[in-house]
């Protein structure tokens, strides 16, 4: 099977929940490229390196051995022996992700990983540059957006299980402002030629599965 589906989008737009689901109804691997950023990210951390210093940051990811599970049923990460798959989500981790993110010589070696895993097909890949510089041959090229409201709401719910007042105002920053930091980067939100942007503002998770898989089939 050799398929591959490249997704983008920002954060809560419902990329890996949706890219998980996807790759489960076709068979599919699904390659999270976040948790690669992030797994460097926690490994950095443990070990006490400054994020600033970008060669540091960089040897070390250049020397990490990053073993991921693909498959949709089950979520690992392990890197250097440490399994770290619940600890790249902590917040920690998701304040200092894109301080590594933006780090060039990062960015060169995790995308020659991930574009090895493109090139074995059979999978579903979700991040930020996946339809532009990872598998911009992909045969399917999808970016997710929601509007910031939705986008936070979502988040909200996911860490305090709930999208009250108080929950939506711990939730805003962490949101809009990786999203600032991220889009340094590169055009992370704007569709490339192609690539088929699916708004799922308004639509509800089966819904977002669905509008994909049409555009696999058509
Ligand atoms: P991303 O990977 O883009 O940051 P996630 O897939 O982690 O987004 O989704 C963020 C949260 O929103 C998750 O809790 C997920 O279950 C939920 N979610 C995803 N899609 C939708 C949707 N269409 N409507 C409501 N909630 C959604
Ligand atoms: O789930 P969420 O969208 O919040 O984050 P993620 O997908 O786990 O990605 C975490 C971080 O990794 C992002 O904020 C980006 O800084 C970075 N990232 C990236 O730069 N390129 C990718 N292809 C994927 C993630």
């Amino acid at each position: 099977q050799r398929l591959v589906l490249a997704v983008d989008g920002p954060s809560g737009s419902g990329k890996s929940s949706v890219s998980r689901r996807v790759a489960r109804v076709l068979g599919l691997g699904v390659l999270d490229t976040g948790a690669m950023y992030r797994a460097v990210t926690c490994a950095a951390l443990d070990r006490g390196l400054d994020l600033a210093d970008a060669d540091a940051v960089a040897a070390l990811a250049r020397a990490a051995q990053l073993e991921q599970s693909l498959d949709p049923e089950r979520e690992s990460v392990v890197i250097d022996g440490t399994d770290v798959t619940t600890a790249i989500r902590e917040p920690r981790v998701s304040a200092a992700v894109s301080a590594v993110a933006t780090n060039l010589a990062v960015r060169e070696e995790l995308v020659a990983r991930q574009r090895a895993v493109a090139a074995s097909g059979g999978v579903v890949i979700e991040g930020r540059d996946i339809t532009t510089v990872v598998a911009p041959d992909a045969p399917v090229r999808i970016l997710l957006t929601a509007d910031e409201g939705a986008r936070v709401a979502r988040r909200a719910r996911e860490l305090h299980g709930t999208a009250d007042a108080q929950a939506l105002a711990a939730t805003q920053d962490l949101v809009v402002l990786r999203d600032a930091r991220d889009s340094t980067v590169a055009a992370f939100t704007t569709a490339a030629e192609g690539v088929v942007e699916i708004d799922t503002s308004a639509l509800g998770f089966d819904e977002v599965v669905q509008a994909v898989l049409d555009v696999v089939v058509a």
